[in-house]
């Protein structure tokens, strides 16, 4: 994995951790406004702070890390640093690595980017690849489709097999092509090493997507809602 972590030491200003085979990658890789119109900002899902890059190296998405609720009245990007290796943006990195690593479906990881501002607060930003022809589920032309649904639930059953607690599992962070479904954006998740103790954590993953289907798809009768979670259920539980 990336070699700007070997040298790096908490008197650095700033630190970019890459896969391997993206070694050249610096802090212009991370500024929009460097990539000029190979950059377009991501408009569909998420919190606004995404942009599609289209490189002659290949398609990435961008992602800044920002808080929402009252924390982002005092600064919407600027996080307590307390080390490189416990910034979001590294955190994030290693764990999608990890997940790609182990052959699930996932983007995979380019790089990673944390900046120091003062002493106590950091910036941080994350590239991965853009998955070809990837739709979020709310914008999915099957969005209606049942047999979909249980193969969602499969889906995330499977991750949790693995150990992951997706913190914010919504359906904007679940991605459908014509044949896979993945999903993205692990800030601040876990991978739990033991899956099955203590399994509140899968249960907190179902209720928060539970919530985001009630709110990113209203165009669903109540009828049409239980069908689908249901079916997303059964899928779950068929492993
Ligand atoms: N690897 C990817 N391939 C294709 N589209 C993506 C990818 N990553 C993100 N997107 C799109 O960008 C949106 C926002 O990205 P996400 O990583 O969820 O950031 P956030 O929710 O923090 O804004 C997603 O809902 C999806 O539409
Ligand atoms: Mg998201």
């Amino acid at each position: 994995m990336a070699h700007s972590e070997s040298n790096q030491n908490d008197c650095m200003r700033s630190a970019i951790i890459s896969a391997p085979g993206y070694e050249s990658v610096d802090e212009h890789w991370f500024l929009p406004q460097a990539w000029g119109r190979q950059a377009h900002a991501v408009t569909e899902g998420g919190r606004g702070s995404a942009w599609f890059i289209e490189s002659e190296c290949g398609s990435f998405v961008l992602r800044y890390y920002r808080r929402g609720g009252l924390a982002a009245r005092l600064s919407d990007r600027r996080y307590l640093f307390t080390g490189f290796n416990n910034t979001r943006s590294f955190a994030e990195f290693r764990l999608t690595d990890e997940l790609y690593q182990r052959g699930l479906p996932v983007p995979k990881p380019v790089s990673a980017l944390a900046c120091r501002f003062g002493s106590l607060t950091y910036e941080a930003a994350i590239l991965v690849e853009r998955i070809p022809g990837a739709r979020s589920l709310p914008t999915c032309s099957r969005v209606d489709d049942e047999v979909l649904w249980h193969h969602i639930g499969k889906r995330i059953g499977a991750f949790h097999q693995e150990g992951l607690d997706h913190v914010d599992l919504n359906c904007d962070n679940i991605l459908i092509t014509d044949d896979r479904i993945y999903l993205i954006d692990f800030d601040r998740c876990k991978l739990r090493v033991n899956s099955d103790v203590g399994a509140g954590w899968k249960h907190n993953n179902l209720k928060r997507l539970y919530r985001s289907i009630c709110k990113r798809l209203p165009f669903f009768s109540e009828e049409k809602r239980t069908r689908v979670w249901n079916e997303l259920i059964a899928g779950y539980h068929s492993l």
